[in-house]
């Protein structure tokens, strides 16, 4: 069975950064979307990204995966990867999930996962293991709890279920980093519950960045949150920390007083 890397990787923030991210910048036709951020995650940290809608989070993520050109800086260990191609980023280790899942929907969990697998495989190693269910592709299914779906079309998977498989389809690729785009948006209470157990099991192995806007989701999961507004960083720390900045406090504030 394949296993996860050994236990004597750090599983808390102390190592090495996974992602270094420094002056980055991201222009759309003028408008500075992403303003120079300096971010650093270290492995096997559970980062929380939030801010305000616009705040330059998802184009953060897409500049880092090579979706949207930026200058500047962004490192995955001691790789560049600003100037990579997409596909070449995902080889390296570097996964994403977008805000609305992108599976096929009219195969199934497994052929999903497969294909997935496929991806980052040799034609000889498809071959090899056409008989059964490849061990990292098994795994990938009790990871995400998916077992019992194997056989199931993607398209009548639970919303939350989609969210879960298109992570799988990351874990088969071995991604080490994992950027995850409002992966909990639309769940139940207790799809919720299910995807912070799983992403903080997947933290203990692999580094784990996810934009959330869910206050009370973040408070139960992150490890550290980084704030973003207007294409900056305007805060950084533990939950207390961030929660505890005025202006954090004030960009959310401001927020609350609009929807109110
Ligand atoms: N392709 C694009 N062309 C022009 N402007 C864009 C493009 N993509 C994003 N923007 C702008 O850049 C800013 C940041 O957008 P982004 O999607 O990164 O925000 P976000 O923090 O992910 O917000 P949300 O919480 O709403 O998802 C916004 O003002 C947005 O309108
Ligand atoms: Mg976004």
């Amino acid at each position: 069975m394949t296993t996860e890397p050994s236990a004597a990787a750090p599983a808390h923030p102390a190592g090495p950064p996974a992602l270094q991210i420094t002056d980055l910048r991201v222009v759309f036709d003028g408008f500075v979307a992403v303003d120079g951020v300096d971010l650093t995650v270290p492995v096997g940290d559970l980062r929380f990204l939030i801010g305000p809608n616009g705040a330059g989070k998802t184009t953060l993520v897409d500049a880092v995966t090579g979706l949207v050109k930026a200058t500047g800086s962004a490192r995955f260990g001691e790789l560049e990867l600003l100037g990579r191609d997409v596909h070449r980023i995902a080889r390296l280790g570097v996964g994403r999930t977008f805000q609305t899942a992108t599976v096929f929907e009219e195969l199934t969990v497994l052929q999903n996962l497969d294909i997935a697998a496929g991806a980052g495989r040799s034609a000889w190693t498809m071959l090899r293991r056409r008989g059964g269910v490849p061990d990292d592709v098994a795994e990938a299914l009790t990871t995400v709890g998916l077992v019992d779906q194997r056989d199931q079309l993607a398209g009548t998977l639970a919303h939350g279920q989609k969210q879960w498989l298109e992570i799988g389809m990351l874990l088969v690729q071995n991604a080490r980093l994992l950027l995850l785009d409002e992966p909990v948006a639309g769940m139940s209470h207790e799809e919720r519950d299910a995807t912070g157990e799983l992403l903080s099991l997947l933290a203990e192995h692999r580094t784990v960045v996810v934009i959330e806007h869910d206050m009370e989701f973040l408070r139960r999961f992150a490890r550290t949150v980084t704030v973003l507004h207007g294409g900056r960083v305007l805060s950084e720390g533990t939950v207390a920390q961030v929660q505890a900045d005025p202006r954090v406090q004030e960009v959310y504030l401001g927020h609350q007083a609009v929807e109110a």
